[in-house]
């Protein structure tokens, strides 16, 4: 297989995306157990808008105390709800939340920086060009549509119309594999999935 080069030695940088129920948690959780670097968006996104949370002020000023919990977290439920058909409130939320979502992967970023190679993971990654210019590379887990609803569904309290309604706000999957420098292929089994991620840890392990 291909050696992989990054320009400048330094950190190499895999921006791992995917659609809804791809796979991206568990194939990030397989990279982890060979000992790479985890940044997780996801994550980083859910600690802002905790209690307490650094983007809970500012989403108080835009939306006002009915999108907050009691407990002052983000009412999830109900800020999904309003984004799902308002762009303009998506699009609010979003200068709100990326750009702090961003810093904290920065700051993360420089923690990690002895570690063999980081896996950042970004859902959004295909609409996002500060991010896609932090990665080096971009991995795509990719399963056809199908899989994403059942494997949704059988996770979550989810109806199957939800995930496809989901999946259809997401990029395509077409759109997405085409910024893809790598694939990894989530059809089959978890055994098989495990066999991509380490033939893909060997690539990125052997690349400084
Ligand atoms: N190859 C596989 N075989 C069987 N189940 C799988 C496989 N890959 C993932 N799953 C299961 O499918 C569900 C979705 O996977 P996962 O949570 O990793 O996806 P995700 O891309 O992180 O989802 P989200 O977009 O919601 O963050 C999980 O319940 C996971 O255990
Ligand atoms: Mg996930």
């Amino acid at each position: 297989m291909n050696r992989i080069r990054v320009p400048e030695q330094g950190l190499l940088i895999v921006g791992l995306t995917g659609g809804i129920g791809s796979g991206k948690s568990t194939v990030a959780g397989l990279f982890a157990e060979h000992g790479a670097g985890i940044i997780d968006t996801d994550l980083i996104a859910h600690r802002l808008t905790q209690s307490g949370g650094a983007a809970i002020e500012a989403i108080r000023k835009a939306f006002g105390d009915h999108f907050l919990t009691e407990d002052g977290a983000l009412d999830r439920a109900k800020m999904r709800r309003l984004i799902f058909s308002n762009a303009a409130s998506k699009h609010r939320l979003e200068m709100i939340l990326h750009p702090r979502i961003l810093e904290e992967a920065k700051s993360q970023l420089n923690q990690l920086q002895n570690m063999p190679y980081v896996i950042l993971v970004v859902p959004l990654l295909p609409e996002s060009p500060a991010f896609r210019q932090l990665v080096q590379r971009v991995l795509v887990v990719d399963c056809d549509e199908e899989t994403q609803v059942v494997r949704v569904a059988g996770r979550n309290r989810i109806s199957e119309q939800q995930v496809r309604d989901i999946i259809a706000q997401q990029t395509s999957r077409t759109e997405r594999l085409r910024l893809a420098d790598d694939v990894i292929h989530n059809q089959s089994d978890l055994k098989n999935l495990a066999a991509q991620v380490t033939a893909l840890h060997e690539r990125y392990t052997n690349s400084n």
